[in-house]
């Protein structure tokens, strides 16, 4: 089975094609990806205009070179799945367009995924993870702890009340001067810090339930900052130590809760799975090896590229409806919000 993926809902523009292993696993036999992130860095984040014009710029060269790279065309192909949310919404209408009209054009089945689960199921692409597994998604839109039990199957065990993990990164850096997106921007910055100069917050620390929250910490670095202004090199890098130390504590704590929550509600986790941007943050997945060694768990972590917006991922969520006979109409609409778990009315951060 191979099947062309489109992805369009945030920054980046990806069009890739996937093939379904015999053994199971996926090999990716093109990955496109086209970042915007160089029109977006003078705003200090993401302007939905600027993208989704992006996106129509270069969807239609992506998907063909995508095929190219493939040695295929689209008559080979066995499916076509574009991302069909939650995202911004012009962005998502490009991409789902251009998917929906190749199914149409081509006669080819077409499947509606959304976004969040194909970073879910990543890691059954890269590593053929069997269900049921946790999975930490934090990205710059999302921050959820998820029992991932199949396809189309999810268990939200936490989410944040406030910022995205990654926002909060990409927020603090805006304020100490550093260039967007934040989070490899405070990484590097933080490697010559002392995480121990500022006593910041870790907010919800030892609560009973695996959610997050932000904000509070992204102030008090405001208010850490202006306390040492105006700052001079040093400073800032203690500052990016001293956030970072406290998020990667607040991430280990809620991760314990999460697998807690799991292990009461489905037993035992094949595995522990990061996904998002966050999580290509190298002290970040340091803790989560240390937390999953202690507790017994296999660590997965797909490649970063892979981590971050792509095509081959969304791909894959394809091959994985497509192949329990799972499609959609082409009558289908774009989901500007798409919970993974339908029993969460609505993301308490509005992001999903
Ligand atoms: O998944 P992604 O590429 O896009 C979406 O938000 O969907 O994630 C981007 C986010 C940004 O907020 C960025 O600052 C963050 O991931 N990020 C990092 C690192 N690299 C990217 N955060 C912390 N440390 C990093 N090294
Ligand atoms: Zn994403």
């Amino acid at each position: 089975m191979r099947v062309l993926g489109i992805e369009t809902t945030c920054d980046e523009t990806a069009a890739a094609v996937v093939r379904l292993r015999p053994e199971g696993g996926g090999e990716i036999l093109s990955d496109e990806v086209m970042s915007q992130i160089a029109a977006h860095a003078a705003y200090g984040g993401v302007v939905p205009e600027i993208a989704a014009r992006a996106h129509i710029d270069a969807i239609d060269h992506l998907v063909a070179r995508a095929l190219k790279r493939a040695k295929l065309e689209v008559k080979d192909l066995d499916g076509i799945a574009a991302a069909a949310g939650p995202g911004l919404i012009g962005g998502v209408l490009v991409g789902l367009m251009t998917g929906k009209g190749l199914a149409l054009a081509a006669r080819k089945p077409f499947v509606a995924v959304n976004h969040l689960e194909a970073h879910a199921l990543t890691a059954r692409l890269t590593d053929n993870v069997a269900f049921p597994y946790l999975l930490l998604l934090a990205s710059g839109g999302h921050t959820q702890i998820l029992g991932v039990r199949g396809v189309g199957d999810f268990d939200r065990l936490g989410t944040t009340m406030d910022d995205a993990i990654g926002e909060a990164f990409d927020k603090t850096a805006k304020m100490l001067g550093l260039p967007y997106p934040g989070g490899p921007a405070i990484e590097a910055s933080a490697r010559a810090g002392d995480p121990t100069r500022f006593a910041l917050p870790r907010p919800l620390l030892g609560r009973p339930n695996a959610d997050f929250s932000l904000s509070g910490l992204k102030t008090a670095t405001r208010l850490a900052a202006e306390s040492v202004a105006p700052l001079r090199p040093q400073d800032i890098a203690d500052l990016c130590a001293s956030f970072q130390a406290a998020v990667v504590d607040v991430i280990e704590d809620r991760m314990r809760v999460g697998l807690k929550l799991f292990q009461e509600r489905a037993g035992a986790p094949h595995a522990l799975v990061i996904a998002g941007g966050v999580a290509a943050n190298g002290a970040i997945r340091e803790a989560l090896a240390r937390f999953c060694a202690q507790a017994g768990i296999r660590l997965v972590a797909p490649p970063q590229n892979l981590c971050t917006d792509n095509g081959a991922m969304i791909a894959w969520a394809g091959i994985e409806r497509l192949r329990l006979g799972l499609k959609d109409d082409l009558g289908v609409a774009a989901r500007p919000r798409w919970p993974l778990d339908p029993k969460v009315e609505r993301s308490l951060n509005g992001k999903a």
